[in-house]
């Protein structure tokens, strides 16, 4: 076609002007050079001489003693046979591009992600169709990704921000936003920009966000369920030893109550029956220390537990607490503040049992920081080295406080000032620690909240 129409172009024009004929030749070679389309302007050119010196005047006459019968019908077939070769060439590879566009569009559409390419005023040039079918663009046609994405309103300045700061450096960015999808539900995103181009000249800016939603959501649930476990077995753990020595006093106390009564009995006879009375009270007397005996039993079991013994980084073990109550700090929008102190010796104990402690004291601040909605929750974690030969690990926070319990009282097994508290945290802490040859105290925050405090022993310092 474009053939054609430059050869009859080219042949009005030599018979209006033959000056204007020569200048066309010229812009022809020109555009052929500049834009690089030269199989179909070199068609034009060599149509438009074989014409030219076959049925008109000839403009250039190639030998001026040849007879032109003779050259004329040479330059013709010369000239058709060139223009049907390179016709030929430029349908092939324009059929060639034409499919490795499709192929292109092709991988593009049916990639995993949310393509696009945008010019460097921010203008879309390109959206994949997954992004199209997200964003519902069909609609209303996306031009503009920086201002059209509907990302969510809490972050949108940040992502606004960011954008701009890439455009101004010409730096590649990522970040991870919510964006409405076009059923108004918002997913989050991943998205990836880097620009192309010099730096500092970019010509195109590409992009691929993708749809981590699904991936996140069932992370967080992860996280939730190991928190919810790790509840569950403490709780289970305390409700069977719970019921387990419920069922174990209750005896003597309901022998202590039986004999009380027959007791009480013995001393209102007319006269009283003391020598039946004296056998009561002692009775009473041995199933109070049968009661005494139990717990002091019961404590000895908890703190003699199979301890297993080594030396341990105390940093790397307080980590591991914090990895498994992080999500539950930030559900309920509690701020953790941890120092490690970067000298820090190895300590000598059993590290499960002391990642237990740090974990009661943990549970306990957040729960006393739960009722507090009048400022910042807050919880300090340090640990650092301590006189010699020790490590002193310190839990604050600025909830409630003690009140009016003492510390006397609550270290006591079964203190609680909680509904549904059992009051056993402390106390199992308390013996853990001093069986490891350290202390537990707490110190009355000064303000809000409540500060506890143990000892551990370094290696080699422990006996
Ligand atoms: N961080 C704290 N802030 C305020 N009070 C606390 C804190 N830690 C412990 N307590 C008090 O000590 C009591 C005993 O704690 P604990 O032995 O862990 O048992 P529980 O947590 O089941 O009540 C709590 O009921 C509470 O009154
Ligand atoms: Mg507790």
């Amino acid at each position: 076609m474009s053939v054609c129409a430059l050869t009859a172009a080219g042949f009005y024009l030599k018979v209006h002007s033959t000056t204007a004929a020569l200048l066309y030749l010229i812009v022809i070679v020109l555009v052929a050079l500049r834009t690089g389309a030269a199989p179909s302007a070199v068609t034009a050119l060599l149509a438009y001489i074989g014409l030219d010196s076959f049925f008109t005047a000839p403009l250039f006459r190639p030998a001026m003693n040849q007879p032109l019968d003779v050259v004329a019908p040479i330059v013709f077939l010369t000239t058709a046979f060139t223009i049907n070769r390179l016709a030929a060439k430029n349908r092939q590879s324009f059929q060639e591009i034409q499919s490795l566009q499709d192929q292109l569009r092709l991988v593009m559409d049916t990639i995993p992600g949310l393509v696009w390419s945008e010019s460097p005023n921010g203008s879309v040039e390109f959206l994949n169709q997954r992004w199209r079918d997200f964003l519902g663009a069909s609609s209303a046609p996306v031009t503009d990704l920086r201002r059209n994405l509907p990302v969510h309103p809490a972050e949108a300045d940040a992502l606004a921000e960011q954008w701009q700061q890439a455009r101004e450096r010409g730096r590649a960015f990522e970040t991870e936003v919510r964006v409405r999808r076009a059923d108004g539900v918002y997913r989050r995103l991943r998205l990836h920009v880097v620009p192309a181009g010099e730096p500092g000249q970019v010509v195109k800016w590409y992009g691929l966000g993708t749809d981590i939603e699904d991936w996140r959501q069932a992370e967080e649930t992860l996280a939730r369920v190991e928190s919810e476990l790790a509840l569950v077995a403490r709780r289970t753990l305390l409700g069977e030893l719970a019921a387990s020595i419920a069922h174990e006093i209750n005896q003597p106390l309901a022998a202590i109550v039986t004999n009380g009564n027959a007791c009480l009995r013995w001393l209102g006879a007319t006269p009283p029956n003391l020598p039946e009375a004296r056998t009561t009270v002692t009775a009473i007397i041995r199933d109070g220390n049968r009661a005494a005996e139990i717990i002091a039993r019961i404590r000895a079991m908890l703190s003699r537990t199979e301890l297993k013994k080594a030396t341990f980084d105390l940093g790397a073990a307080l980590v591991e607490v914090l990895s498994l109550i992080r999500n539950d700090l930030v559900r309920k929008g509690i701020t953790i503040h941890t120092r490690l102190a970067s000298d820090l010796p190895a300590v000598f104990g059993d590290r499960v049992q002391c990642q237990q402690v740090v974990l009661n004291l943990l549970v306990n601040a957040v729960e006393a920081l739960l009722p507090v909605t009048e400022r910042w929750r807050e919880i300090w974690l340090s640990a650092e080295p301590y006189g010699d030969g020790q490590v002193l690990v310190t839990v604050e926070d600025n909830g409630v406080g003690l009140g009016e319990a003492h510390e006397a009282d609550i270290f006591d097994a079964f203190y609680t000032t909680k509904p549904d508290g059992m009051g056993l945290g402390l106390a199992i802490s308390r013996s853990i620690i001093e069986n490891h040859g350290g202390r537990l105290w707490c110190v009355a925050g000064d303000g809000f909240g409540a500060k506890f405090q143990f000892t551990l022993l370094t290696e080699g310092h422990a006996g």
